[in-house]
């Protein structure tokens, strides 16, 4: 059976990005019923910058409840948190063997998160791909689901398998599809269209966090930018308006309708008119969500149950991926 495997990082809170960029594909993949699915809660990918530990060890809780709250079950779906599975910091290592500086130096999402003072990122930061590779490859997963801002990722995990392969003669490692789909795989920022949403960004306005309540977002949805201009009839008409085009995607997304749907409706119509629309949408679809989160948040020691169980599970499938890996590679396994 093809095999999912996907996830997200322990900083910080959810942000609506990650749920319709990538939590809404987790959901639908998993309730398809024709893959395995495997979500991990990263944490080894969290600490590349730094994490102080009390807020590291709630935001990895929050995050097992948020997948829940969304949809994910614990019982179809292996829940875990990365740190908990050995094999991904062991695999990482050896990937770090196989992948090529010049490779590393391309990486955006580095560029990005390094700054302009890179001399002074972990080299945890520099080496996060690899991770990211062993992540997936260890259970030989065949879709990724992702938004659009981890493309470069999946191209260097699908290399990093195919220089493993060639180097070492062999057809171990599947070379992984990404699924960047759905409305909305690139949210932006609420302040800036040309911004991604993204939970570092210093104003809270730019981004709705599932944890929001209803108030708050219909006032940052109110808030929000725009341009003057009424919303256009078809979709060439968000050619050059980035908040306008953000907006109706996220519309679109949330009501499981394409763009032209959505200007079939609001074609014409003002932001004054569009906004409250989308306001309601937004919570009618992430209060039961803000609710549910809490509610598990209530009882801990449930949350660390089912994380140890998914972390069991995901275990007994990477386990043998790695022996044999170490085997591929000449490392003598005396127990
Ligand atoms: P992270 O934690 O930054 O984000 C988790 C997921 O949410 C998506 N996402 C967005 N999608 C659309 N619009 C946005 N504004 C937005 N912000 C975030 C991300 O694309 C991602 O799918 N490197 C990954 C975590 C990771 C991973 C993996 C993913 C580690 N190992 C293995 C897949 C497979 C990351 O930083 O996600």
């Amino acid at each position: 059976t093809p095999r999912v495997f996907s996830g997200i990082q322990p900083s910080g809170g959810l942000t609506l990005g990650n749920y319709l960029g990538a939590m809404k594909r987790f959901v639908e993949m998993q309730n398809a019923g024709v893959y395995e699915c495997i979500y991990c809660i990263v944490d080894l990918h969290a600490i590349t910058v730094w994490q102080e530990p009390q807020a590291l060890r709630r935001a990895t809780r929050e995050l097992c409840a948020g997948y829940i709250a969304v949809g994910i079950d614990p019982e179809r779906s292996i829940l875990f948190n990365q740190c908990q599975v050995a094999g991904h910091a062991q695999l990482a290592w050896i990937f770090n063997c196989v992948a090529r500086l010049g490779w590393m130096q391309r990486m955006t999402q580095f560029k990005d998160k390094a700054g302009k003072n890179a001399q002074n990122a972990s080299l945890g930061l520099f080496a996060y791909p690899t991770l990211m590779a062993a992540d997936i490859l260890l259970y030989h997963a065949t879709h990724v689901p992702v938004g659009e801002d981890q493309k470069q990722h999946l191209e260097l995990t699908r290399d990093i398998a195919a220089k493993f392969n060639h180097d070492y003669g062999v057809e171990f490692f599947p070379l992984p599809e990404p699924v960047i789909e759905g409305a909305a795989t690139r949210v932006m920022s609420l302040r800036d269209g040309t911004k991604k949403m993204s939970k570092s960004d210093p104003s809270d306005m730019s981004r709705i966090n599932l944890t929001d309540d209803a108030d708050t977002i219909a006032l940052k949805i109110r808030k929000a930018r725009t341009d003057p201009d009424p919303l256009p009839e078809s979709p060439e008409g968000l050619e050059g308006r980035p908040e306008a085009r953000n907006l109706v995607n996220i519309y679109a997304a949330l009501a499981d309708k394409s763009v032209a749907e959505v200007l079939a409706e609001f074609g014409g119509k003002q932001f004054s008119e569009f906004k409250p629309a989308l306001a309601e949408l937004a919570v009618t679809h992430l209060s039961p969500i803000s609710k549910r989160m809490a509610e598990l948040m209530q009882d801990q020691a449930e949350i660390d149950r089912i994380l140890a169980r998914g972390a069991d599970r995901a275990e007994e499938i990477a386990a043998p991926i790695l022996r044999k890996t170490y085997e591929i590679v000449g490392l003598v396994q005396t127990r």
